[in-house]
């Protein structure tokens, strides 16, 4: 959830860095637009030379809410006609890819798992629209989808999108209350948008409420024939990336860099 505190777009990579307009003072699509935009503008023929970027090789990436920022605008500028320079690649570290249900396994078997308890992931997302508190109430009911909504469900039905060993003989039943922007949750494009989407990397940790966000979506895009490569840290937990001081942390990112310079 890294929109939540101050952060760079570009950090020290390239020739400028922003801030977007960050939770809880600024609501979606802010954060969305003002990624958009940043990204929309890296991706011009002269601003990449002026980088010194082949345009053949730029990937996007991010951690937590950064991983839902990379994966929605991966998604947007698909259809943007104004962009002609591709992402070659999308890289999803432990992202947050949906808000439609906050009781999925992973929610459950980790809500009180630091460094993100469930109460807190769901008062995160729940800022990320509103500042009214009733919508924090209503997810942490997983009550907030709205009826006629409720055909969406299908595309976070772990009954069929996630392995056997986190299903633990139970059903999806879907809930009955929300609202749905797919520019806020990825994962609920449909299959002929993620089809046309780059070759994707995502990490999950087993101990993570945000685990379920990841898995479901490399098992979309891979039924919608993306080449996928998951890297599911069974003893990893959320923001593994951030803890170099341990060996999991380390050993994690040394994976990525590794798929990194042999994919891009
Ligand atoms: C994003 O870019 C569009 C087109 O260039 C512009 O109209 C819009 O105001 C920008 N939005 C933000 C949030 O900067
Ligand atoms: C979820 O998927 C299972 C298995 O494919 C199916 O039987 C069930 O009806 C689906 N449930 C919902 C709510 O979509």
């Amino acid at each position: 959830y890294s929109n939540y505190k101050e952060n760079n777009i570009w950090g020290k990579h390239c020739c400028s860095a922003h801030s977007y307009r960050l939770a809880p003072k600024h609501h979606f699509p802010n954060q969305f637009e003002d990624v958009y935009n940043a990204t929309r503008w890296f991706l011009r023929q002269d601003v990449l030379d002026e980088c010194g970027v082949d345009p053949e090789r730029v990937g996007i990436s991010g951690t937590s809410s950064g991983g839902n920022l990379a994966a929605a605008v991966a998604q947007q500028l698909l259809d943007d006609p104004d962009v002609k320079i591709k992402l070659r690649t999308q890289s999803l570290m432990y992202p947050a890819l949906q808000s439609l249900d906050m009781d999925l396994p992973s929610y459950r078997e980790n809500a009180h798992f630091p460094p993100l308890s469930r109460s807190f992931g769901v008062r995160i997302l729940s800022e990320y629209f509103t500042t009214d508190r009733s919508l924090e109430k209503a997810m942490l009911f997983n009550q907030h989808v709205p009826v006629e909504s409720s055909h969406l469900f299908q595309y976070v039905n772990w009954s069929s999108l996630l392995p056997e060993k986190f299903k633990k003989g139970q059903f999806y039943n879907s809930p009955t209350l929300g609202f749905l922007d797919v520019r806020a949750s990825p994962l609920l494009a449909d299959d002929r948008k993620l089809h046309r989407l780059p070759l994707t990397y995502i990490i999950t940790c087993q101990h993570d409420v945000l685990r379920d966000d990841g898995f479901m979506y490399a098992s979309r895009l891979r039924n919608a024939g993306v080449r996928v490569t998951h890297n599911h840290v069974e003893d990893g937990f959320h923001r593994i990336l951030s803890y170099h001081e341990f060996k999991i942390g380390h050993r994690t990112q040394n994976q990525y860099l590794n798929w990194l310079s042999e994919n891009l």
